[in-house]
C-alpha cells in the first residue's frame, strides 16, 4: 500500500471511535518494530520523525526505509509524519521528500525553544497548509506550548506553563485550516512529566474536554503521551542504570481523550526505555557478545511489545482492513473543492 494521507487516516479513526498512536523513529529497527506490532494487531500507523531524527539518520535513509515497510506490509495504513516541524521550509522538505503529514510547531518561534506570538504562530501555519493542502498533504498544528524538551526542541519547563486556552484554539483551527490541532494539558516531552501519579492539578483533562466541546469535529493531538511504566523503568535501572522516580501519562487517561476527540497519541519515550532496558539486560547478562544483533534484536522485539499493547489500548488494533487508501492526489482535490473541509463545526461556549 504506498504512504497514506493522515488526514484519512484520522477521519476514519474519528468514524471508528478509536485513536492512533504515533511512534517516533530513528532507525531501521524502530520501524521495524512498529511495522512488527502493526502486522501482529492489524493497526493502522502513523510513523513519524523529529527534525534530529531526519538529522541523524539522513532524509533519504529514513525515508527509503518507510517506503520498505509500506511496499513489505500492504496491508497496513502508514502515515509518514514529521514531528514538530520548525519552520515553513522544515515541513516543506519533508513534503517535498514524500511525507504524507506534516507537524508545523508555530507555538515556539524556529530556534524550536522561544514561545511565538498567536499571530506569529497563524501566519506560519497558515502558509505551510497553503503549500500541504495543495499537494494533499495534512497538517497539525499546536496551540499552547508543551513542557520539557525532546531531540532539542521544546520551551522546557513544565507542561503547566503554557496550557491551551480554549477560546484561542477555536480561533487558530479556524485561521489556519489545519487537519489536526496538538494542544498543551500538563503533559511534556520525555521521561520526566510528573513527579506522582497525575491528578487533575496537573494534567489538565478538563481543558482537552473544554476545548473538544467547542471544537467537536477537529481531531486533538496528545503529545508526551508515554505512559512510561514502573516495569520499564526497574528492568533499566536493575541492569545498571539510573532513572529517578518518576510518572507518565496514564493510559485510562489517554483512553478518556480518544472518547472525546483524541485521535493522535505521541509515543516516543516508552519505546526508548523498552530498547534500553533490553540492551542493558544483554551487557548485563552476557558481557562476552559483541554481536549488534545480540541486543538488537531483543530490543527490537521490545519496542513491539509496548507498541503492539498501546496499538490496542488506543483501539486502532483490528481496523488496518476497514477502508482503503486515497491517493494524496485525490486528497488534494479534496481540499481544491472543499470536499475535504477543514473548517472546524464551531459550538456555542
Ligand atoms: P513522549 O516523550 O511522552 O513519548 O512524547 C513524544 C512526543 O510527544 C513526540 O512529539
Amino acid at each position: 500500500m504506498p504512504l497514506v494521507s493522515m488526514r484519512q487516516l484520522l477521519d476514519e479513526a474519528a468514524k471508528g471511535g478509536y485513536g492512533v498512536g504515533a511512534f517516533n523513529v530513528n532507525d531501521m529497527e524502530q520501524i521495524q518494530a512498529i511495522m512488527m506490532a502493526a502486522k501482529e494487531t492489524k493497526s493502522p500507523v502513523i510513523v513519524q520523525a523529529s527534525r534530529g531524527a531526519r538529522q541523524f539518520a539522513e532524509d533519504l535513509y529514513l525515508f527509503r526505509l518507510i517506503q520498505a515497510a509500506a511496499e513489505l506490509n500492504p496491508e497496513i495504513p502508514i502515515a509518514m509524519h514529521q514531528d514538530h516541524g520548525n519552520s515553513y521550509e522544515t515541513c516543506k522538505s519533508a513534503i517535498d521528500l514524500g511525507y504524507t503529514s506534516v507537524m508545523m510547531d508555530g507555538s515556539l518561534k524556529a530556534d524550536g525553544k522561544t514561545p511565538a506570538s498567536f499571530d506569529e504562530n497563524v501566519e506560519v501555519t497558515r502558509k505551510v497548509v497553503e503549500y500541504a493542502h495543495e499537494r494533499g498533504v495534512t497538517v497539525e498544528g499546536e496551540i499552547g506550548v508543551l513542557g520539557g524538551v525532546e531531540d532539542g526542541h521544546g520551551a522546557g519547563g513544565s507542561g503547566l506553563d503554557h496550557i491551551t486556552d480554549p477560546d484561542q484554539a477555536v480561533e487558530f483551527a479556524e485561521k489556519t485550516g489545519v487537519d489536526a490541532l496538538a494542544i498543551a494539558i500538563g503533559t511534556s516531552h520525555g521521561a520526566y512529566k510528573f513527579t506522582k501519579k497525575p491528578d487533575g492539578s496537573v494534567l489538565k483533562m478538563d481543558v482537552l474536554l473544554a476545548i473538544h466541546k467547542r471544537l467537536p469535529n477537529t481531531h486533538l493531538v496528545m503529545h508526551g503521551s508515554s505512559s512510561v511504566p514502573k516495569d520499564l523503568q526497574d528492568i533499566i535501572n536493575k541492569y545498571g542504570g539510573n532513572l529517578k522516580e518518576t510518572w507518565g501519562v496514564p493510559v485510562e487517561e489517554i483512553q478518556l481523550g480518544i472518547r472525546n476527540g483524541v485521535r493522535k497519541i505521541n509515543v516516543d519515550t516508552d519505546n526508548r526505555l523498552a530498547i534500553t532496558g533490553a540492551i542493558r539486560k544483554v551487557f548485563a547478562e552476557t558481557p562476552e557478545k559483541f554481536d549488534p544483533r545480540d541486543y538488537l534484536k531483543p530490543a527490537r522485539e521490545a519496542m513491539k511489545k509496548v507498541v503492539a499493547q498501546r496499538m490496542v489500548e488506543f483501539g486502532q488494533a483490528g481496523h488496518a482492513g476497514d477502508y482503503s487508501p486515497v491517493s494524496i492526489e485525490q486528497i488534494a482535490k479534496g481540499y481544491k473543492d472543499g470536499s475535504l473541509s477543514t473548517q472546524p463545526l464551531v459550538t456555542a461556549k
